[in-house]
Formats: C-alpha cells, structure tokens, sequence
C-alpha cells in the first residue's frame, strides 16, 4: 500500500518475506528459533460501516497483506515483544498486564490479549514474540487486530489453552476496548479471525452469526481496487466515540435494545421520534446501511457481483452526508474513482481517512488508479497508495 504507485497492479509483499522478517527478529533479538509463527492479515470491509456496535451486519473480508508473529513459550510468567516499528523490545509482567492502560504503544495490542485471556481464566505462558507486519500502520486496514489475532493465536496454542477460534474475535475485541481503550465494535477482529480465501464474511454482530459469502472477483472479470487515501487521521478517535454514543442514545430515545431493531420499513416512523436533525440523520444511515448490507448480500448469493456497485456508492453517500464521516481526500478519491467508470465505490472502515474500495473491470483497474492519483495531484493532496486485493484467509498458524 504504501509510495506513490499509479499503478493498481503494486503486488503486495509475499507473505514469506514478512514470515522471514519476525523469524529473523525472533533470533536476533533472544537467540535460538521460534516453536512456530502465526499470522493474521489486514481487512477492508465491503459494506456495513458503523453498524457493528448498533448490532447490526457487516460483510468484510480479510487481506493479503499480513502480520507474523513468532514466538516461543518461556519458563516464567513474562512476555518479551519485539516489532519491527521498533529497535527495542518491550518486556511486561502479570501486574501490567492486569492494569489496562499500563503497557502503551504498539505493545499495548500485545498486552491487552494477555490481560484479556487472563481475564477471562486463561493460565496464558509467559513468551518471547517477535513481530513483523505487511499491513500499513494508520492506513485503516486494521493492523491493530491483525496484531491482537496473531498473538492470541500464539497464546492460544504455546499454552494448549481450551480455547475455540468462535471466541478469539470477542476476546480480542475486549483487549482493544479495555486495555487499550478504543470503543469499536466486533467486525475488524472477527474479519482477521475468520476471514476466508475468496469470500466475504457475512457476519450479525449481534449473536456473531457467520456466514461465509462467495466472492469470487476474478471469476466476474472484477477487481477490487484498495486506495490508501492518505488523509491524515484528524480527530478520529474522539469522532469515532462520538458517533458511537449518538447511537447509543438514539437506541434509547427510541426504546430499542440497539439501532438494528429499527427496521428500514418503520425508519420515517422513528425519526419522527427523535429530537433533533443530526440525530435522525445518523439513526438513517445505520438503518439503511444495515439494509444495504442485506441487499448486498441477496445479490451475491445470486452471483450478481457488478450489481452491488450503486449499493457501495450510496453507503459512501450515506457516510458523506448523514454519518459526516469522510474527509475531503476520500471524497475526491470516490468522485475519481466513479468518473473513471467504476462500479461502485465506498470508503472503507471507522472513517476520516483511510481506504476507499473500488469495484472496477479487472483490466481497467489501473485507468482508475490513474485517475484517482491525477484528481489527487489537481487538489494537491499527497498520492494515494493503489494496490487490488482477493479475499484471503483468516489469522491462522503458518508451519
Ligand atoms: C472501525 C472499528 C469497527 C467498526 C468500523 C466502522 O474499524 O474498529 O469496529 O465500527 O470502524 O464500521
């Protein structure tokens, strides 16, 4: 993803580089070779955005692009971490561990699982990992649950711990709203988990409901193009929260458990209930977003993959003008990207920044990618990073 490419053809790096980089961290860093090594990839999501934490759907699929963990079990109860983002490696017991917030940084991933597998009754091994990771950092492919995944599948089997993978995304998902503090909901963590080559996860975020949805691109002449949008993250975080407690609020004015109770028939109903405009607009992009994924899902079952474009393209408008999530960046990349002839095109994940997918021919996908990088170059914005992506697998041990 990442440099200046026009081309959408950037092939992302292979999966064995990224694998020889943890191992050759892990014997630089403690000597000797790890018991084994772990990956989990990136994800973008296809459609259903913000509707994770009302309840709702969401139909993301997993990257290529991967994080590697490897690791090996030590006789004490420590956990020493080593990441490429970093020359020195991070070493943290039980009692910081047990305090959310203690560990900071990119170690605090690691040690959020840690302390939600403790948390949970786990007697979790004491290890050595290393950490090496082809999925962008603040790009919103979700490196943060590619990490969390990966090391809990390293826990996970170092300890011969009773755990099945159903419950990794759940615990995960506390690890990042605990120990790190970040509010989101369960779709990142469930994408990296239980992702799978050539589909899409069709995934109720109420009772965690999978089900998996053949999307095959290639099969339909079709390709998805990933554009980093390069927009700095302004204020996400706090934005984020903020719509996520709108909601929260909205659920209860309306005497819903969550937004997902709102069916799309009843929504004018609804609105009229609610106190003030931006309110309503926020309520209607969560309930037709839903719909929209249900509508998504219906045409892919029936092998109708070039019809979800104008459902993509109106989630991004429902993103724009009712949710007020994008940012000026992925804006123009959706203008471009639709002028060039695709299908249909979206932001992608949390928002303010981060990718925008675009469902384009397969042989036109690099016309896009140029289109999109001239419209960025009239605005003078920086370029944006272009790569297509395949549904790949899920987190998953490698050898
Ligand atoms: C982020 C969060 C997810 C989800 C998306 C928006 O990626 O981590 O839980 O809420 O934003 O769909």
């Amino acid at each position: 993803m990442n440099g200046p490419a026009a081309t959408a053809t950037t092939p992302p790096a292979p999966a064995g580089d990224v694998a020889a980089r943890a191992t050759a961290g892990f014997r630089q860093r403690y000597g000797g070779e790890p018991a084994g090594r772990w990956a989990a990839p990136g994800r973008v999501n296809l459609i259903g955005e913000h509707t994770d934490y009302n309840e709702g759907f969401v139909l993301p699929f997993a990257l290529p692009l991967r994080t590697v963990v490897a690791a090996a079990a030590r006789d004490d109860e420590r956990w020493t971490v080593w990441s490429e983002l970093d020359d020195d490696p991070v070493e943290f017991g039980p009692d910081e561990a047990d305090a959310p917030g203690r560990v900071t940084g990119w170690a605090a991933y690691v040690a959020g699982v840690v302390w939600a597998l403790r948390a949970a009754g786990h007697t979790v091994p004491g290890a050595r990992l290393a950490i090496a990771s082809d999925v962008p950092v603040g790009s919103g492919l979700s490196s943060s649950a590619a990490i969390e995944s990966a090391v809990l599948a390293a826990l996970v089997e170092l300890g011969g711990l009773d755990l099945p993978a159903e419950r990794w995304p759940r615990l995960a998902q506390r690890a990042e709203n605990e120990y790190v503090g970040a509010p989101t909901g369960i779709m990142d963590q469930s994408a990296v988990i239980r992702g799978r080559a050539g589909h899409a996860l069709f995934l109720d975020c109420r009772n965690e409901h999978v089900e998996q949805i053949p999307f095959d691109l290639d099969a339909a002449g079709l390709a998805m193009l990933v554009i980093d949008s390069r927009a700095p993250h302004r204020h996400a975080d706090g934005e984020y929260a903020s719509r996520r407690r709108s909601c929260e609020e909205a659920a209860r004015a309306l005497g819903v458990a969550a937004l997902r109770d709102v069916d799309v028939a009843d929504l004018d109903a609804a609105l009229e209930k609610l106190p003030d405009d931006e309110t309503r607009r926020r309520v209607r992009h969560v309930v037709t977003e839903d719909q929209r994924v249900l509508d998504t899902v219906a045409l892919l079952r029936a092998g109708r993959v070039r019809d979800i474009g104008p459902l993509l393209t109106a989630s991004h408008a429902s993103m724009r003008d009712d949710f007020e999530i994008t940012v000026p960046e992925v804006d123009t990349a959706v203008e471009a990207a639709l002028a060039a002839g695709a299908y249909g095109v979206r932001m992608t994940g949390g928002g303010f920044g981060g990718c925008v997918l675009a469902l384009v021919d397969a042989d036109s996908a690099d016309a896009v990618a140029a289109a999109v990088t001239t419209a960025y170059a009239e605005r003078g914005f920086a370029a944006p990073g272009t790569v297509t992506a395949l549904p790949a697998g899920g987190a998953a041990r490698l050898d």
